[in-house]
Parts: C-alpha cells; structure tokens; sequence
C-alpha cells in the first residue's frame, strides 16, 4: 500500500544540544505530542541514558524490558522495543541507565555510528506509517549523539534563553559539520528553538536579538516560554498539551509543531 501523502517515509528529528537541562526532553515530548494532535503519527525514541523522556512519557522503569539499549547493543527488532503511550498515535522506543555502557560496549563494532541509522530503516518501519520520528539526544557529543545525527533528516536545538546560551553552540555546529563530511551529507538544521523564554526578562530578549542577529533565519519564530505547568507535567505522566491543554507552554508547542510542519509542508497550518 503506498502512501502519497508520505512518500520519503517519516521525517527523522533529533532533538540535540550537549549543554544539559536546555529542554531537549521538554521540547521532544511536548513537540511530539503537539504533532499528534495535528493528525501526525509519531515515535519518539529515549536515546538518553537518564530516561526521562520516556518517564515523563508514563513508560515505568519496570516496563522497559526491551530498549534503546536493546535496539542499538543487540540489534533487537524495531517491532519488540516500540511500546504504545497513553496518547493515542504517540509511539515510544524507551530507554534506561543500560544505554550509558552503550560507548564503551560498541567501541569494536564497525558499524557503531550507524546502529540507529540502520535500525530505524529496518523493512518494518513500512507497516507503523510514521510521519515524525523524534529522538530525544543525551547531554553529550558521545557516540549515542553522533548515531542520532547519523540517524535523522534534521536538527532541533533547544537553546535555553539564559546567559552562556550559546556558548557551546560552535562545538554542536562543528559536530554537524564532521557528521556531513563524514556520514550524512544531507543532515540540515531543523531550527534552533529557544526555550524557557521570560518575556518580561531583558535577558531572555538579549539572548533572543544575539541568537537572530548570529543564526539568522535558523531560529525559529515560535518561543517556548518559561511555564510552570511545562515543568509539572512530567511528573503526571503526561504532555503538557494534556497536563493543561489551555497552558502558555501547550500553545507554544502546538505552535512549533504547526511551524515544522509548515515548514515541512506536510499541511500548511
Ligand atoms: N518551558 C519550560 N518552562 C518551565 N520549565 C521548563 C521548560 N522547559 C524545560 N523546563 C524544565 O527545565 C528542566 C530541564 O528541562 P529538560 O529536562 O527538558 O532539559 P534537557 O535538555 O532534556 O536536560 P538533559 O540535558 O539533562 O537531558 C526540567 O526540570 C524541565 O521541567
Ligand atoms: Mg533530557
């Protein structure tokens, strides 16, 4: 059965940026929960040692049998490690602490940069019609972010709207730029996104002006705000699109969502 609507398959998006608590999680659940409330079919995949995106998800530590890990380490069929989330059309692959020996384990393997690539390419990909396929990216440029650019289409950078916010952000492009030369000539930058966003704080609207001034049109024009019920949800298993689907942050992320799929032209929203 072929699928005109999707005929590259799903748009791989890794969720990247190696300065730690930046929102990638945040960003990754929220936007991938926001998609599916535009009609999008999405998996996310934990590619995050710490698991909180799929704790944040609802996925129990005691119901992660089968993970990333197993995914990545022991070439687990995609089919076994994808488990359902409470929201209907989310999809996620999970992941715990295991993950973390993942470099170390796969130092003599090959192929070791390529594991997601291949994974999320497996001939069993065809019957999940998935339209985005969003993974959340560790706080680190290790191998597990590498296999993640590798893997994708495109990059989503969070950028906390914080002093040093972009600091750290040529280590991420030049990265990019190595991943390009070497494996992924066509990996782009999705957009750079900035996040917990105080409007009524000068500093976050200086970190916004050096942000446009310095990356142009990669930054995107929708603004994560700082948001209180973003910051609670998790801890109700749940998307704040659901946690409080009125909320200044569910607005933003659904605004995120309609501009990537703009900009995707999967529908003109
Ligand atoms: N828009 C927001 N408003 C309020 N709090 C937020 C917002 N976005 C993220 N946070 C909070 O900031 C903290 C860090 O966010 P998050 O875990 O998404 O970052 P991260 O980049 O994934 O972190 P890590 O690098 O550890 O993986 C969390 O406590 C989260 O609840
Ligand atoms: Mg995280």
């Amino acid at each position: 059965m072929t699928d005109l609507s999707r005929p590259e398959g799903p748009r791989i998006i890794a969720v990247a940026n190696q300065k730690g608590g930046v929102g990638k999680t945040t960003t990754a659940i929220n936007l991938a929960a926001a998609l599916v409330e535009l009609g999008q079919r999405v998996l996310l995949v934990d590619l995050d040692p710490q698991g909180n995106a799929s704790t944040g998800l609802g996925v129990e530590a005691e119901n992660r049998s089968l993970t990333t890990y197993d995914l990545l380490v022991d070439d687990a069929p995609l089919i076994e490690v994808i488990q359902p989330t409470a929201i209907d059309g989310l999809s996620i692959v999970p992941a715990t602490v295991d993950l973390s020996s993942a470099d170390i384990e796969l130092m003599s393997n090959e192929k070791r940069s390529f594991l997601l690539h291949d994974a999320l390419r497996q001939t069993a990909m065809d019957r999940f019609f998935w339209d985005y396929i969003l993974i959340d990216c560790p706080p680190s440029l290790n191998l597990l972010t590498v296999n993640a650019m590798i893997a994708a289409h495109a990059i989503l950078v969070p950028l906390q709207s914080e002093f040093f916010a972009l600091e750290g952000l040529s280590q991420l492009m030049l990265t990019i730029r190595e991943v390009r030369q070497t494996a992924n000539p066509e990996l782009r930058i999705e957009g750079i996104v900035l996040t917990m966003y105080d409007k009524r704080n000068n500093l976050s609207r200086l970190v916004e002006q050096d942000a446009r001034d310095n990356l142009g049109d990669l930054v995107l024009r929708t603004l994560i705000p700082r948001n209180v019920r973003v910051s609670e949800a998790p801890s109700y298993a749940m998307p704040v699109t659901a946690y409080d689907s009125n909320s200044q942050g569910a607005v933003a992320y659904r605004a995120l969502a309609a501009e990537l799929m703009e900009k995707h032209n999967k529908v003109a929203a």
